[in-house]
């Protein structure tokens, strides 16, 4: 049995499996990490991205998987944490015989690892892996797949941003409320509709043309200002950062005027430590692996032939978990941030344990 420690929590090292797997005729260079199957197969997905160094990627995928486990723990699922990265630049390199050979390599893990799409990737990419590996998810509906992820992505932003509003102001919604969301893509979007139909008043920005547009015409309501910094020095009640990582740092949090910041970014603390300075400012954060579960829950349900009501129930508890963890932040006196990396280490550890038990 392996027991996570917070110091090792910490530690991008402290990983199970790290495997590098390279294809010289198609210019597949891709590492897996797996970081934990205490809880089952680690599920994550795999990024596609030009890394300046292999000892970058490598980095990216130790902290990526790592996130995964923690996000699949808090997230009550029978999975454990991995990542792949595919090293390169998929709008060069990209062809099925690469996804292909990508997919015997995550065949040859035997159901350690099970892949899906991340930054680079997409459904239809998922649909070529799958030819050579059962072990994939987030392939499209016609596959039998789960399809977009944003979709119950969003509506688990939702569902944590009604637990902080209760947490803060007493009721579960945003009704009344005015919320700045920042990134306006696929998950972005959908968060917009479901504040609208809650009744909050949304401001919101994008650095792309094409997605404000989008906006601005399925929802003339929406208040569209030019940029991010002009966003969150803006009159909001809520944060929700949607487009890249390293929304929250030691420039942001101070010009916050929102009480509350929760959104489907990922990795959005830049640094440990800002989860600290959001507390010490009243700034309620609602971490962003446990509000942004909403993803991986949709596309783990494809594991057992993929049923949406269900997978959307099961995003729906983002509420609950929120709460819970809320409210246990209070009471032991630490960031929300901090109660659910403990959550996560002990269910790892408690449920994990069980394997202990021998069956034959
Ligand atoms: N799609 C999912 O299921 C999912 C699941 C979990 C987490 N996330 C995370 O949520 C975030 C959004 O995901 P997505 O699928 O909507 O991505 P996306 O690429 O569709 O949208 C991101 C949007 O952010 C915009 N953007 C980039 N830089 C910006 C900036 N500086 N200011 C304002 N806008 C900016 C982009 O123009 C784009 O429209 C990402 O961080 C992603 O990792 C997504």
């Amino acid at each position: 049995m392996h027991v996570f420690t917070s110091a090792e929590s910490q530690d991008s090292t402290a990983h199970e499996q790290v495997v590098f797997c390279q294809d010289r005729q198609t210019g597949l260079k891709a590492i897996i990490g797996i970081y934990s199957t205490a809880l089952g197969p680690a599920l994550g997905g795999t990024r596609f991205f030009p890394y300046a160094s292999e000892e970058d990627a490598l980095r990216d995928v130790l902290d990526l998987s790592r996130g995964m486990a923690y996000k699949n723990a808090v997230a009550g699922l029978d999975l454990g944490g991995g990542k792949a990265v595919i090293w390169g630049d998929p709008e060069r390199i990209k062809t099925e015989p690469l996804l292909r050979a990508y997919g015997r390599f995550v065949q040859s893990l035997g159901g350690r690892y099970y892949t899906a799409c991340d930054v680079g990737t997409y459904v239809a990419d998922m649909d070529v892996v799958a030819r050579e590996t059962r072990y994939v998810t987030g392939r499209s509906r016609e596959h039998g797949g789960a399809g977009d992820s944003s979709i119950l992505t969003a509506w688990g932003v939702f569902q944590g941003m009604r637990a902080a509003a209760e947490h803060t102001w007493g009721a579960p919604t945003l009704a009344g409320r005015r919320v700045g969301v920042s990134g306006l893509g696929k998950v972005g979007r959908v968060l917009v509709r479901h504040l609208l139909d809650d009744g909050a008043k949304v401001v919101a920005t994008d650095v792309s043309e094409k997605a404000v547009e989008f906006v601005r015409q399925a929802y003339p309501q929406v208040d569209i200002v030019p940029d991010t910094t002009t966003l969150i020095t803006s009159d909001i009640d809520v944060y929700a950062p949607c487009a890249l990582g390293g929304a929250l740092d030691d420039d942001t949090v101070p010009a916050l005027r929102a009480k509350v910041v929760v959104g489907a970014a990922n990795n959005q603390l830049a640094h440990p430590g800002i989860e600290k300075l959001l507390a010490d400012r009243g700034v309620l954060y609602a971490p962003d692996y446990v509000v942004n579960a909403g993803g991986v829950i949709q596309v783990a349900d494809e594991i057992e032939g993929f049923n949406f009501e269900r997978a959307k129930l099961r995003a729906s508890r983002i509420y609950e978990t929120t709460r819970d963890i809320l409210r246990l932040a209070d009471a032991d006196g630490v960031p929300p941030a901090v109660a659910a990396d403990h959550l996560a280490e002990r269910r790892m550890a408690e449920v994990g344990r069980l394997r202990s038990i021998h069956l034959n």
